[in-house]
């Protein structure tokens, strides 16, 4: 098939997976078979992590005991609290996370693949100890306690971030935010993650990579892009015009657009009516009716579909939240689904390696470096 029609593999069926599907005909977005709506709606986060691990749901007993292991998995190691504090404070908070992947594969190797499970969780338990030990280190100049008992990975986020543990609505809102960007099938990171576990590499240098491939714009990076677009309209009419002339340039409008969904984005329904209980929470009234004039402009116009990304942002705002850390949280979660993606792929691995459609010229006489032009 040629290059032209396959254009960034697009439509491509590239490996067989268990774990997601993503808008299949009669099935939608389920994880392992779940429909997205059920998981958001009664699921907690760790129960959605240890059914992408395992495959089956937990058992009462099995997800109190992962609960309590993750919890136990917190700490920072003192080598790695030391990079953090040595990664300058105007690092994106991506690249700290990339840092601290790295860090920690240095520090706590995989030696052989049966470890495998334990490093997939402690990554789950220590990104976010990661990224708040630096942000607060930076921002506040405090060596924080990462080791908080809050039960989930939501509530110890925001324990960390906001130095307080946080009201209810807002950890279930976070939570749920988790459950939605925990796995989405073969898209770039996760690719990246096969690809890297493929040549049979390590589980720290498929995470790695993994969120290198996320936080491009294109991709995770997309909330934070959203809520920058978001912040630049003061009402729902500056932001109708300002949608508009960005359309009339042929820019971007991040937050929208997705290459497999055509016609909406499961998670936008869950995201938005989050969004909207915290605006009213907070007493908004400008984010929340800015982003809801974006969204309309780009149905009647293009009609393009605000994706998970979008409302996540106000979402993340109306918490409290930096923009810069909204990539990481996306991190925070979906370290469940590229776990369970290598682990996948180590159980039945091929190198992943295809072939090209070469465009360059043809075959040239070799010339000595003084006979050139
Ligand atoms: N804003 C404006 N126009 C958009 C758009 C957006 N967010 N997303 C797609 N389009 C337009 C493209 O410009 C293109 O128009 P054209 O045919 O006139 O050239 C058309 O829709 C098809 O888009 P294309 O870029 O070919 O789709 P894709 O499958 O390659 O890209 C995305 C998918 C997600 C990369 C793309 O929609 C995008 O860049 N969205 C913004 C970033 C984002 O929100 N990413 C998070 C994804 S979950």
């Amino acid at each position: 098939m040629s290059q032209k029609k396959t254009g960034g593999l697009a439509g491509v069926v590239a490996g067989r997976t268990a774990i997601c599907t993503v808008g299949k005909e009669g099935a939608g977005l389920t994880y392992r078979g779940y429909d997205i709506d059920d998981l958001a709606d009664n699921a907690c986060f760790e129960e959605v992590a240890y059914l992408l691990h395992h495959g089956k749901l937990p058992n009462a007993g099995e997800l109190t005991a992962y609960r309590d292991r993750l919890k136990s998995l917190r700490a920072l190691p003192g080598e790695l609290k030391r990079v953090l504090e040595s990664v300058p404070a105007d690092t994106h908070p991506m690249d700290v996370l990339r840092t601290g992947s790295s860090v920690l594969g240095n520090l706590e190797p995989e030696t052989d693949f049966s470890g495998q499970r334990d490093a997939a969780d402690r990554l789950l338990a220590t990104f976010p100890s990661m990224l708040l030990y630096w942000h607060r280190f930076h921002a506040d100049g405090k060596r924080i306690d990462t080791a908080t008992d809050d039960d989930g990975v939501a509530g110890h986020f925001l324990h960390m971030l906001h130095d307080a543990p946080p009201g209810e609505l807002h950890r279930r809102t976070l939570d749920t935010s988790l459950i939605l960007y925990a796995e989405h099938e073969f898209n770039a990171s996760t690719f990246t993650a096969r690809v890297i576990a493929a040549t049979l590499s390590d589980f720290h240098s498929a995470i790695t990579g993994a969120i290198g491939a996320l936080r491009g714009p294109l991709h995770g990076g997309a909330n934070e892009a959203a809520m920058e677009l978001i912040e630049r309209f003061d009402s729902p009419r500056a932001a109708e015009q300002g949608i508009h002339e960005m359309l009339a340039r042929r820019e971007l409008i991040m937050g929208f657009g997705h290459r497999v969904y055509t016609r909406s984005d499961p998670r936008n329904a869950v995201n938005k009516r989050m969004s909207r209980r915290l605006a009213e929470e907070a007493g908004d009234e400008r984010l929340y009716p800015v982003s809801a004039a974006i969204e309309r402009v780009m149905w009647e116009e293009k009609k393009l579909f605000a994706n998970a990304d979008f409302y996540s942002a106000s979402m993340y705002r109306f918490m409290g939240i930096p923009t810069s850390l909204f990539t990481p949280i996306f991190v925070c979660s979906r370290i469940t689904g590229w776990s369970a993606h290598v682990f996948e792929q180590r159980a039945d691995n091929k190198l992943i390696r295809p072939g090209a459609e070469y465009t360059g010229p043809g075959l040239r006489p070799w010339a000595p470096v003084d006979e050139r032009d």
